[in-house]
């Protein structure tokens, strides 16, 4: 897997929210929490070039759709850096190709071109380099900021659709690690718990990569929330046990049509949430809908390496020269999919965008 990090530091934190933020911006300079190494070590890392920032991307050091937007805005801020000139042509130049270069770090969440262009724009507008650098770091750290607000805003919406006491199952992990703050499908499980109700959680385990019990299962825990972890195979057993009250998800993508593009397996869950009568819903902030993608047929889903197949915890967990197949996502029909929770409320099929 590329993986080229330069300056990894250790950072104390000082809360459960500092602990699980992805990107940290601080003293000038820039860090992501290594999502790789979590649960067992709580490591940053410098963020000191556009080359540094796209395979941090690229080898989810910080992964999930938003975080992965906000993760590009600072990769912007530091290429921004990087120019040593004051040729506005030149700095416009050099940054639209640290942009298209950040484009290509991963494909299928949306968040990330949504990013670079709202940072691009910034530095259009400016009428000198040293404006347009100050613009960008503006720009980066009011999308990570609005995206605490958002987050919360799907919070309090999600929470209207369940009650106190009740368990949700999800999976991946589309909790504070993979945003500013609260997640998106986590969400209204801590809305509901500065609310004093208790929501439960069940969490896929997430093969190949196990976001959900290496991230999920310790940023739910580290919280205090009730949360069972199981393996990917379990979730029609819970369900079919009557153990799940909803399922939600997170989303990279969601077509004009209302298919939405999440970690692979979540279609296998709307599915079985479907033959057992249980509400599945999609959490995810407006700049993660794409009206210029038409269907889920048209998303671009990642393929990665089928080492990630053939291992489990670096260890090989197949024969050698066994074939593998790794697409990172699949695509929930939207006829699955029983509501879209936004920052502006609960939207009901039809999906039109
Ligand atoms: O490959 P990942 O870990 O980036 O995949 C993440 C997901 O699929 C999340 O569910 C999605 O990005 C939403 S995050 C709020």
């Amino acid at each position: 897997m590329e993986h080229v990090l330069s300056n990894p530091i250790v950072m104390k934190a000082k809360n459960l929210f500092d602990a699980v933020q992805p990107v940290v911006y601080k003293d000038g300079k820039v860090f992501f929490l290594d999502q790789t190494a979590l649960p067992t070590s709580t490591e940053w890392v410098e963020i000191d070039s556009v080359e540094a920032c796209r395979s941090a991307v690229r080898g989810l050091v910080v992964r999930g759709a938003p975080a992965i937007g906000i993760a590009a805005a600072f990769g912007m801020v530091v290429a921004a850096r990087g120019y040593a000139g004051d040729d506005m042509a030149g700095f416009l130049s050099h940054m639209k190709n640290a942009s298209d270069r950040l484009a290509t770090a991963r494909p299928t969440a949306v968040n990330l071109v949504w990013a670079l262009r709202r940072v691009y724009a910034r530095l259009d507008a400016a009428c000198s380099v040293g404006e347009a650098k100050d613009a960008a770091l503006r720009e980066a750290l009011l999308i990570q900021k609005e995206d605490e607000e958002i987050c919360r805003s799907i919070g309090v919406h999600g929470l209207s659709l369940l009650r106190d006491g009740m368990t949700i199952l999800t999976h991946c992990n589309a909790g504070a690690l993979a945003t500013s703050c609260y997640g998106t499908a986590l969400a209204p499980v801590y809305v509901a718990r500065e609310r004093g109700m208790n929501i439960k959680v069940f969490a896929d385990e997430t093969r190949p990569l196990l976001q959900g019990s290496r991230l999920t299962a310790y940023e739910l825990l580290s919280s205090g929330v009730d949360v069972t972890l199981i393996t990917d195979s379990m979730a029609a057993y819970v369900m079919g046990k009557g153990l799940i009250d909803a399922c939600i998800v997170g989303c990279d993508r969601v077509a004009a049509n209302g298919d939405a593009a999440n970690k692979i397996g979540t279609y296998g869950v709307a599915l079985i949430a479907k033959a057992h009568n249980i509400p599945f819903y999609v959490a995810c902030p407006l700049s993660t809908i794409d009206p210029d993608t038409p269907t889920g047929g048209d998303i671009v889903i990642e393929e990665r390496d089928a080492s990630e197949v053939v291992s489990f915890m670096g260890k090989a967990s197949a024969p050698g020269g066994v074939k593998a197949l790794n697409p990172a996502f699949d695509v929930t029909p939207s006829s699955l999919i029983s509501a879209i929770i936004t920052e502006k409320g609960v939207l009901r099929p039809p999906y039109s965008f």
